[in-house]
């Protein structure tokens, strides 16, 4: 190529009119950990000769899905680790996150009657942006901080801390690993809501909300004994409840993310088919960044998280950008503003999306823009403050006509001690005795079903 064309084709690269799977590299790719290259390229090779782990189908299936959400036709409940851990794959933990997600679709969707679809931050919610980049030890050391089981250790040591490329290979057996196992319980009938004996968790049959929950359960069972004794069938077979289940994860490091980029001819188009679903982070989405460089060029739905910083003006250009063919359920906007703030920020937004007739579902991230500190310096989050920034984020989208279409929360099924309130009135001094979690706190068992209650009845009034 002569110098003039070369000079041509980088400005027609820069300008974005071509896109493929690695131009994200032509733009600033920011929260990059600093691999060793020779490592990297070895492990992103790897990588990007194995198999898929979702289809294109099911892709689809999902950005239809959002689509009917945007349109106030469907829930989307997506949940799950803020940072999950390569030791959490087991059977137990799968299973356990599945339970808690779908007897919260359950209560959500008795409560509103309305499909619920279920997205897990699972299989692959490995990797962390982190706003500080050194982690200062017991002793004094500086040392990287933590950047997710993808990238580095948790172990608070140096060595540990160093950007480890092999990793990436780890974390796409372990999301592998994780999936099949989803995929197993699907295929024997867990979602299926005549099993919906199975979702139990036994820690939480001394819950508050578990009485509420079973009375659901119970008229439902008695509901499908009548059925039974009656010689009917709910209608398209037993499957009442979802037969489907989806994962998802923040689109943090490009590298792994272009290894699971394949080109799919049925369909025409590129895909991740690493996760059904990504979203970008707030650190991350910059309009002239690597980050959107990279999601524009593929057909999965896109999260956006916006924060308080999000400007209106340039999230209607990220909007186009990513969505120049306004296909329903592509764009989920997720906004994290605090419980203190949604008041402020949230009507600037919508009103900036709707003057410019843009499509997107809105979807609400109660958690991270209501982190605090307690005394002794862990992160927490308060129950209350959550549910007042979807209350608030529900009254909002109905004054301005609006809807929600989903909800995005940090939780887990475990008894964990990391948010404040609920039920079980967590106080700050409880905060040590089941602190568990590897990033940010994530709502227990018990705050879960709580929350979904109230939001159920948010959901019927909205
Ligand atoms: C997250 O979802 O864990 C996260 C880091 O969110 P945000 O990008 O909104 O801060
Ligand atoms: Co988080």
């Amino acid at each position: 190529m002569d110098a003039s064309s070369q000079f041509y084709a980088n400005h027609v690269r820069l300008l974005g009119k071509i896109w493929q799977p690695w131009t994200w590299k032509d733009f600033a790719a920011t929260q990059q950990p600093a691999w060793d290259d020779a490592e990297l390229a070895s492990s992103v090779s790897q990588i990007g000769s194995l198999p898929p782990l979702v289809s294109a189908d099911e892709i689809e299936q999902l950005r239809l899905k959002i689509g009917m959400a945007s349109s106030g036709h469907a829930f989307i409940l997506q949940g799950g680790d803020c940072a999950e851990r390569f030791q959490d794959c087991n059977a137990e933990h799968i299973s356990g996150r599945l339970k808690i997600l779908m007897q919260m679709s359950l209560i959500l969707g008795f409560g509103t009657k309305k499909p619920v679809i279920p997205i897990g931050r699972m299989a692959g919610q490995y990797a962390k942006p982190r706003s500080e980049l050194i982690e200062r030890t017991s002793d004094g050391q500086e040392i990287n901080s933590f950047r997710g089981e993808n990238i580095n250790s948790f172990r608070v040591v140096a060595d540990g801390r160093r950007p480890d490329a092999k990793r990436l290979l780890q974390a796409y057996h372990y999301s592998g690993a994780t999936l099949n196992y989803i995929r197993t319980m699907m295929q024997n009938g867990f979602s299926d809501i005549r099993n919906l004996d199975s979702w139990k968790l036994e820690s939480l049959k001394k819950d508050l909300s578990w009485a509420r929950y079973e009375k659901i359960v119970s008229g439902l069972r008695d509901f499908f004994q009548f059925l039974d004794s009656m010689g009917t069938t709910v209608q398209g077979g037993s499957k009442a409840h979802q037969d489907s289940f989806y994962v998802s994860h923040e689109a943090l490091v490009l590298p792994y993310e272009e290894s699971m980029t394949r080109f799919v001819p049925s369909l025409g188009r590129w895909y991740n088919l690493g996760a059904h679903f990504l979203w970008i982070g707030d650190r991350t989405r910059q309009l002239d960044g690597a980050h959107l460089e990279y999601c524009r060029g593929i057909g999965n739905p896109i999260g956006v998280k916006l924060g308080m910083e999000s400007d209106p003006y340039e999230i209607c250009q990220v909007i186009q950008k990513l969505n120049p063919h306004c296909e329903p359920g592509k764009v989920t906007l997720i906004t994290r503003l605090g419980a203190a703030n949604v008041q402020r920020k949230l009507p600037v937004l919508i009103d900036a999306i709707k003057a410019q007739g843009l499509n997107v579902m809105w979807s609400v991230d109660p958690m991270h823009g209501n982190t605090e500190r307690s005394l002794d310096g862990r992160k927490t989050r308060r129950l209350e403050s959550i549910i007042s920034e979807i209350e608030s984020s529900f009254e909002i989208h109905k004054r301005l006509g609006t809807e929600i279409g989903g909800i995005h929360l940090e939780m887990t099924h475990e008894p964990v001690t990391e948010c404040l309130g609920g039920a079980e009135s967590i106080e700050p001094i409880h905060l040590n005795q089941r602190y568990e979690t590897w990033c940010d706190p994530r709502l227990n068992g018990s705050q879960v079903l709580e929350l979904a209650f109230r939001v159920a009845h948010m959901i019927r009034n909205s």
